[in-house]
């Protein structure tokens, strides 16, 4: 008897234990999507700002150091026409802008600035110690940033604008 009323017990607080895993509602968490609109196709002018936009502040990590705080220029806010036209005119700098002008030159310095920040490092935001040899920034085309080259142009794009 003992035998039959234990087992009646178990069947019954398993019963309790299905039941009320099926009444808990179902949550599944899927990886956010990538936000690419590559598979979109739509690649013209405006779609590659927008993204380059997204890119700047997602992705890309940007405004982690590019903000008002003076980690690093707040290229946001700034004119890049004038400042980058003062960056190569300063006679450290010896990177792929060089002898370039105008337009060209800001995509040439932008591009060069987000994959070897190195070539030319702005005076005072320098490693410690490296007398503004090395760069605290990433390069954008390697992980943990790791962007695309698309991706960067989108920056550059961005940026330009
Ligand atoms: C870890 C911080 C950090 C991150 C993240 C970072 N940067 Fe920088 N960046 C810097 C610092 C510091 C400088 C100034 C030193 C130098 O010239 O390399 C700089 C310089 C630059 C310059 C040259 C600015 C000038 O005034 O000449 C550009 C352009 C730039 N970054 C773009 C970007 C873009 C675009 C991203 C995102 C894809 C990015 N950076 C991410 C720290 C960062």
């Amino acid at each position: 008897m003992t035998f039959v009323r234990v087992m009646v017990f178990s069947v019954v607080v398993l019963l309790c234990y299905t039941l009320f895993a099926n009444i808990l509602p179902q949550m599944q968490s899927n990886p956010p999507e990538e936000e690419s609109p590559l598979a979109a196709g739509e690649l013209d002018m405006p779609g590659m700002i927008a993204w380059g936009e997204t890119l700047f502040s997602g992705k890309g990590t940007c405004t982690l150091c590019h903000n008002n705080m003076g980690r690093a220029p707040d290229i946001l806010v700034m004119n890049l026409n004038a400042t980058f036209a003062e960056r190569l005119s300063d006679g450290r700098y010896e990177g792929q802008a060089k002898g370039e002008d105008g337009a060209q030159a800001v995509q040439t310095y932008l591009h060069e600035s987000m994959v070897d920040p190195s070539a030319y490092v702005v005076a005072g935001y320098g490693k410690k110690g490296t007398n503004d040899a090395v760069s605290p920034m990433p390069a954008v085309d390697k992980a943990p940033i790791q962007l695309s080259d698309v991706e960067t142009n989108a920056l550059t794009a961005f940026r330009q604008t």
